[in-house]
This record gives structure tokens, sequence and C-alpha cells, in this order.
């Protein structure tokens, strides 16, 4: 008898170990925390559809988002942009960044003033060099200042080789459109396939902004 009923609790305390597996959450959550991209890589490396070729081919077709935004309204546009399109966002920082003073366009003074009207003024940048290995597509954003680009986009683009790479101007202003800014940064930079920038409010929505995404796309199609 005695035998028999350790025979039964053996058996009981087996069933309730399998039985409670799939509720030990902490472990079994902790081991499927991974990022989108270990996700697609590890089904891809399980499925072996893949080949080197494609996957090199894919890497060498990023698309890259680089922004200057002095007051925040520049980078909403460049975030909304890098979410459409699963970019990787880049923020182009001053070394010494921009006062609500030195921003005064009303003084003729401001640094912002000197600045735009000094044609070769070139201010440095503090943020971390980037690579553009890997990147065939980069949307390139900033404010209109006194109607231009700031100058501190002309030390940017002529800091890097653009390649062969497809570049996309896009700008927010109080009310100016774009003008030559787009031009401006092309010539100065020297490489890349710049196509026509776009003026957006700092409203601009998701829809907006997706428009205008395929508008571009059909436009570099047609080429
Ligand atoms: C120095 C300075 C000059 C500006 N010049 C113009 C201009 O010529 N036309 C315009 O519509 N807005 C002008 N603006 C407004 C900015 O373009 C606008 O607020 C922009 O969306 C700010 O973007 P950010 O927040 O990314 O810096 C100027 C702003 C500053 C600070």
């Amino acid at each position: 008898m005695k035998r028999l009923f350790g025979m039964i609790m053996c058996l009981a305390l087996a069933l309730c170990m399998t039985g409670c597996g799939s509720t030990v959450a902490p472990s079994s959550e902790s081991t499927t925390t991974t990022t989108a991209s270990q996700t697609t890589e590890k089904s891809e490396s399980e499925s072996g559809s893949r080949s080197t070729s494609e996957t090199s081919k894919e890497a060498d077709n990023k698309t890259l988002v680089i922004v200057f935004s002095a007051t925040g309204t520049t980078r909403g546009i460049a975030e909304k942009i890098a979410g459409i399109e699963g970019a990787d966002l880049y923020e182009i920082k001053p070394e010494i960044p921009y006062t609500d003073e030195d921003r005064d366009w009303t003084d003729s003074n401001s640094r912002c003033s000197k600045e735009q009207n000094d044609p070769a003024a070139r201010p440095a940048i503090g943020s971390e060099e980037i690579k553009f290995d890997g990147y065939s597509v980069i949307y390139i954003g900033y404010p209109i200042w006194f109607g231009q680009e700031p100058r501190i986009m002309d030390t940017f683009v002529e800091s890097y080789d653009f390649g062969n790479a497809t570049v996309i101007p896009f700008c927010t202003s109080g009310s100016s459109g774009i003008g030559n800014s787009g031009k401006n940064l092309a010539s100065n930079a020297g490489s890349g396939n710049w196509l026509e920038g776009k003026r957006f409010p700092g409203s601009a929505s998701e829809d907006d902004i997706k428009a205008w995404i395929e508008s571009v796309a059909q436009t570099s199609t047609d080429r």
C-alpha cells in the first residue's frame, strides 16, 4: 500500500512538472526578447533560402536619413521618413549648439545672421562621423534659414563622398520654399545623384510624407 501511494505521488509530481512548464515565464520570456533584425537573421538562416550575394545586395541598398534640426521641427519630419522607409537616422549636431540668441533672425548681428550672410562660413560639426557604405538612398533634411540651407549643411556635404547614392533633400520652414538650397548642396557636395527636394511645414502628416516618398520613387524609376 505504501509502495502504491509512493508511485501515485511520483506520477502526480511528473504530470505537474510537464503541465507547469509553459508558465515558467521569466526565463522563457528573456530568451524571446530579440530585436527585429535578430529575428529576421534567425529565420533566414534557418530557412537557408537567401544566397550570400542576395544578402550583400540588400546590405548595399539601405536607406539613410540625415538631419540637422535646431529646434526639432525638421527632426520630426526626418523621424517620419525613417519610420516609413525603415531607414537609419543620423543627426548632424553642431560642435557649438545654436542658442535662442544665436537663432535670432531679427538681429543682424546674431550668429545665424552672420553665418548666413557669409557664403564661406562653415560651422564645425560635433556629431560622430558616419560611413555611407551600404546606403544607396540618402535623405538629407534641414530648416530654411534666410531662404537658404544653414551653412553647417555645407560643412557636412563638403566633408563626405556621396558616391553614386541617390540623395533627396527635404526641409522645413515657416513659409519659404526650398529655393536653391538643394541645388547648392548638390553643387557643394560634388558627388551623389541629387533629386529635386521638397519643403514641408512642421505639421506635415505621415500620409503627406508617404505620398511624397511614393512620388519620388516614381520620378527616380521614370529617369
Ligand atoms: C535664423 C533663422 C532664419 C530663418 N529663416 C526663415 C526663412 O527665410 N523663411 C522661413 O519660412 N522660415 C525661416 N525660419 C524658420 C525656420 O525655417 C522654421 O522654423 C523651421 O521649421 C525650423 O526647423 P528646426 O526646428 O528643424 O530647426 C528661420 C529660422 C531661423 C532660426
